[in-house]
Formats: structure tokens, sequence, C-alpha cells
């Protein structure tokens, strides 16, 4: 498509866009502090949105402070590395605590301090056919992952786990073993979608706020896909066009539970579940791919 990508390598076994690879040694000495907050997730599952959630339950609701900055100020993305535009780690150090942060990492490529440290963390975790289309297009649009070929490429790939990141399967299987163990409070983009104030619910609990049923509505009418998408501060828009070309696919792109099937022709779909029931046989964890 004209525009130079950023091509991925391997660390550990999971592919990583190559500038992530670079600072490999630095990402994994990271120094989380006791209070820093994650928010993480597999690419596209939600956290855009439960960052917002969030940010506004820490602030009680105030909507103006939620538009003090773009999503990836307020949460360094510690694993972020693209060149003359953001190096997560950098803004991480930078920034007083308490800090809120993001990562995309597998349990077993997080950064050791994160648990030794007790931090809370907050896992998202979306049903693979919707996560799937949803990758799929960022991909189009996001210069600094490779190109992600055609739909029937892209499926085998991600069935494959040769996509940066890597298994879906092995990373929400991977953060549902360890949340038991740790301070992980695991959350589905589905629930979040059918019952947003319950969830919220959940995550003031988690993040040690008090609100009110007012605060409540108001958080989640700020952070319904409608206004997101025209919110400036939480819709990605202030990337620089060359990294995110949203007329390619916008960043809020449909925001719905269901949209794979029109995407999933019968044949995959068949070979997407066969799959599926193999990689997910030694789990207890179950996904909704539909209302
Ligand atoms: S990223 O790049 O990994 O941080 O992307 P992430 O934010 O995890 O995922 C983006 C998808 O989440 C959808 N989204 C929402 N859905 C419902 N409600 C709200 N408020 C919301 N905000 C973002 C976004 O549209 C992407 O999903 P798709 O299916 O592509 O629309």
């Amino acid at each position: 498509d004209g525009t130079e990508r950023l091509a991925a390598d391997y660390v550990k076994g999971i592919l990583q866009p190559i500038t992530t690879c670079a600072i490999w040694d630095q990402i994994w000495n990271f120094q989380a502090k006791p209070d820093d907050l994650l928010v993480s997730t597999y690419p596209k599952a939600g956290t855009t949105w439960t960052q917002e959630i969030v940010d506004l339950i820490q602030n009680e609701g105030d909507v103006d402070k939620g538009l003090r900055a773009p999503t990836h100020i307020r949460f360094p993305f510690i694993e972020l590395m693209i060149p003359s535009v953001a190096s997560g780690l950098e803004q991480a150090n930078a920034m007083p605590s308490p800090r809120n942060l993001k990562t995309h990492l597998p349990i077993q490529l997080l950064p050791p301090s994160f648990l030794e440290k007790n931090c809370k963390i907050i896992y998202v975790a979306r049903n693979p056919k919707d996560n799937m289309v949803s990758y799929y297009h960022f991909h189009r649009m996001n210069k600094s992952l490779p190109a992600p070929g055609t739909w029937e490429e892209y499926f085998e790939s991600f069935l494959a786990g040769k996509i940066c990141w890597g298994s879906w399967y092995d990373h929400v299987k991977g953060w549902w073993e360890a949340k038991d163990q740790h301070r992980i409070l695991y959350l589905f983009y589905e629930d979040l979608k059918m019952n947003p104030k319950h969830e919220i619910r959940k995550l003031a609990e988690f993040i040690g706020k008090n609100l009110d049923d007012e605060v409540l509505d108001k958080i989640i009418h700020h952070t319904s896909f409608d206004i997101m998408k025209q919110n400036p501060m939480a819709n990605y828009s202030s990337i620089p066009t060359e990294i995110m070309n949203h007329s390619i696919s916008p960043f809020m792109r449909k925001g719905e539970v269901g949209d794979w099937k029109h995407h999933f022709t019968v044949a995959q779909n068949e070979r997407f579940d066969e799959d599926y029931k193999k990689k997910m046989a030694n789990t207890s964890l179950t996904f909704r791919f539909q209302f």
C-alpha cells in the first residue's frame, strides 16, 4: 500500500514488532511500583474502552479530567516503541505515581516486577472470532504492524498464532490460569457490552472506589461506543496518519458482538470451531460469540 511497515521478530517464541524486540531487555527489566494499575489484553479485546472506564472511575466520573490527554498518554503502553512517536518505557518512567499502564504481553513475557510488587491488573478478554476480525482491520490501518495479507491468509495466521503478541488461545488461557494467584481481575468484552453497570461496579470495587448510581450512569454514557468514537482523547485520532490511517479502517470501527458473522465463511466457521475445541479443551474458560 505504499507506506513502509515495521517488521516483526520473535521474542521468546512470541512475534513482536521489531522495535519492541530491539529493547526487549529494558522492557523485561521494567520496574513496576506497588501502586501501578495495569490494563492487560490481547490486542483488540477492549483495551481502550476499559482504559476509559478505569480513568473515569478514578476521577469519579469527571469527564473533563478524562479529556486531559489521549489514551496512550494517560496509560503508557509499556512495550510500545515507535521511533520518533512513542516509547512506552520512557513515558512510564517519567510518569508520577500512581500510574496507569497498558500491556498486550502474554503472562510469561510480563516484566516480573508487576507480579513481584503485587500490582493490580485488569485483564480483558474478547471472543476470538470478533477479536480476530477487529485485529485484521487494525493490521490494515496500523503501519506499525506487518501487513495482514488477505482475510483468508490472516485467518490462518491467527489460528497458527503467527501474529504480533502471539497466539490468542495461549494468551487468554495463560492469564486465566494466573488470575487466582495474583491481584488480577479478569473481565470479558461481551459482559461489558451486555451489562456495563455490573462490570463497571466490579471495576470500581477492584480499584477501591465506591461510586453512586448517578456517577455509574455517567460513566456508562461517556464510555459508550458512539460517544468514545467522537472523543478525540479516546479514538486515537491524534496518532499521525503515517502510523494509523483511520480512512482505511477507523480505530473505533464497530464495537459490536457478533460482527464476525459478516466476515467468516461457513467453511471458515467450521474449521475455526473444530480448531477452537482442540485448543480450548484444557481450560474452564468459555466465551460468548453472540447474544
Ligand atoms: S488496542 O489497539 O489493542 O488497544 O485496541 P482495543 O481498544 O483493545 O480494541 C479496539 C476494539 O474495541 C472496540 N471499542 C469498543 N467497543 C464497544 N464500546 C466501546 N466504548 C469501545 N471502544 C472501543 C473498537 O471498536 C474495536 O473493535 P471493533 O470490533 O474493531 O470495532
